[in-house]
């Protein structure tokens, strides 16, 4: 690894196990970790919850630039921002079917963009997203696409709900993780995309120690 910092990017659609992986990947290698849709997230609930319609690109990006978002804690569960501390309600039903809409403001992204590269400074770090290696971190040591078959990415999505408890269809799941690829690849601004120096990792019958093992040792190459 070349210099000072060094930072791992994380990209691909919903539920191709970034999360796990990232987490886990940043702990064996002692690095810090940051799960960037938190970011929108908090956005998004804070959008809601300050009757900011969603839709209104100058109102999201006067919001997102008068409200730094702080992470707290190391493992991108809980962000504070605009005096709220935030960690479930950010994963549930309101967030979850605005977020992709709000992320889709320019507006927000630049500031989101912004607030991430001043993070990616501080330490060695795992940035999982889904515009970091291609707009983020251009420069990251390693960009990593994962991905997964939208049935398998249904699945791990429907068993997360299952395990916090929420009561739902996996038909429903799926064709809601359809529709969320679709505003992720098909939006205007970094729209999701395989990078054009991006690994790509398909992770269907891979558990995630195997994912990351995978990763540690291209790392180990760089
Ligand atoms: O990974 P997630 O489900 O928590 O992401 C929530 C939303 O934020 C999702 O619609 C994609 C968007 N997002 C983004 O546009 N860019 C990122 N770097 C991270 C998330």
């Amino acid at each position: 690894m070349a210099h000072g910092v060094t930072v791992i990017a994380i990209d691909g659609p919903v539920a191709a196990g970034k999360t796990a992986v990232g987490r886990k990947l940043a702990q064996s290698l002692g690095f810090a970790y940051l799960d960037t849709g938190i970011m929108y997230r908090a956005i998004t609930w804070l959008a809601l919850k300050n009757d900011v319609p969603v839709e209104d690109e100058a109102a999201l990006g006067d919001l997102a630039r008068t409200s730094p978002i702080e992470l707290v804690g190391t493992n991108s569960d809980h962000v504070s921002v605009a005096g709220h501390t935030l960690g479930p309600e950010l994963r549930e039903s309101p967030v979850d079917r605005n977020v992709s809409v709000v992320s889709k403001a320019t507006s927000v992204r630049t500031e989101m963009v912004a607030q991430q590269r001043k993070i990616a400074d501080q330490s060695n770090i795992v940035m999982i997203g889904r515009d970091i290696g291609t707009v983020v971190l251009p420069d990251a040591d390693l960009k990593i696409y994962l991905t997964a078959s939208p049935e398998n990415r249904a699945k791990r999505r429907w068993q997360e709900m299952q395990d916090r408890g929420q009561v739902v269809e996996l038909m429903t799941v799926l064709s809601e993780t359809l529709k969320r690829d679709e505003i992720d690849t098909g939006r205007e601004n970094s729209p999701l995309k395989p990078g054009e120096d991006a690994w790509e990792l398909n992770t269907d019958g891979l558990n995630i120690q195997q994912v990351v093992q995978q990763i540690i040792t291209r790392a180990e190459n760089l």
